[in-house]
């Protein structure tokens, strides 16, 4: 990867001129079957940005109370955009289109707060990496059609429900206006994400994107990263997925819960666990007082996996 960067042919992106990016957009806007793409520094910003498109400042968003867009983007919709957003709580972020549905405000009424868009996230982090059901997917899409409100999809780990489900990018990203995907996941590059759009909407996120310092100058080296990532990167994410579901396993958890890379463990005192483990060279993360999320990735082999459940195990123990 460091080598694919070092070669990268590069120009100034602001000026739409660095072909490195503009071959990266192309190849993503095509792998989620739409009309162009934008290359963004974070999932983050492509997130915002995706909300912004398709809302406007005093309509609001609607998402699940644990969706990343409203828990860890510091209130971006609103401080930056006047974008209000209102929350459904879920089954542990299991996206259930009727929930969200019979939320929905109408543009039509001068009392309400109108919906606009409905953010979907896929795989759900705080869900502990599950996969959206594709059913439900079609069925939010089917509903919003007729009714005037876009989808937006917080795909930062859609590459990962596509190797979990077999099914293709496009069957996802189809099913959204505007889909923010994250390069710098498990597909391992170290910066970026693209924003998935019409080539209307990607124009006005140009826009967007350059108002909030986003705009890159030579950035090829960054997208040559990311090139690489999805050549080399994407199909071995299934060996995330494997260790897991092993990793739960071995530590007495139930791998059949786990659907990606994600393993969630409760009921501990996460900060006490969180700092012995880390003290043993072992990173986790704490996503509550009681829970703590476990990522598998591509920098974690199987022998991390053993190493990971030495050290984790008597520390979780009931
Ligand atoms: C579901 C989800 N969406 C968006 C993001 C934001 O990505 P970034 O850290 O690149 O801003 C993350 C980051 O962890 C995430 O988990």
């Amino acid at each position: 990867m460091r080598r694919a960067m070092a070669e990268a042919e590069v120009g100034d992106d602001v000026y739409g001129e660095d072909p490195t990016i503009t071959a990266l957009e192309e190849r993503v806007a095509h792998l989620f079957g739409h009309e162009a793409a934008l290359f963004v520094p974070s999932g983050t910003m492509g997130n915002q940005i995706g909300m912004r498109l398709v809302c406007e400042p005093g309509q609001e968003v609607l998402a699940d109370a644990d969706a990343h867009v409203v828990t860890y983007e510091m209130g971006a919709a609103a401080a930056i955009f006047g974008i209000s957003t209102r929350t459904v709580v879920s089954q542990g972020g299991r996206l259930d289109a009727e929930q969200l549905i019979a939320q929905v405000r109408p543009k039509t009424d001068w009392h309400l707060t109108a919906t606009a868009a409905i953010a979907v996230e896929n795989t759900h982090n705080r869900g502990g990496g599950i996969v959206q059901p594709l059913d439900e997917l079609q069925k939010l899409w089917d509903w919003s059609r007729p009714a005037g409100v876009a989808v937006h999809l917080d795909g930062a780990r859609l590459f990962n429900a596509a190797v979990a489900t077999g099914k293709d990018l496009a069957t996802y990203g189809r099913l959204a206006d505007t889909a923010s995907v994250c390069l710098s996941k498990g597909l391992g590059a170290p910066v970026g994400s693209v924003l998935v759009a019409s080539a209307e909407r990607i124009a006005q996120a140009r826009l967007w994107r350059k108002r909030l310092g986003g705009g890159m100058r030579q950035a090829g080296v960054l997208a040559a990263a990311g090139m690489y990532a999805l050549d080399q990167h994407y199909d071995r994410l299934a060996e995330d997925h494997e260790h897991a579901r092993l990793l739960a396993d071995r530590l007495g958890l139930d791998p059949s819960a786990v659907e990606t890379n994600i393993v969630v463990v409760d009921g501990v005192n996460a900060p006490m666990v969180a700092e012995a483990a880390k003290a043993q060279g072992v990173l986790v993360g704490q996503v509550g007082a009681t829970r703590l999320r476990l990522v598998t990735h591509l920098d974690v082999d199987r022998a991390g996996v053993d190493r990971a459940v030495e050290v984790l195990g008597p520390l979780i123990a009931r």
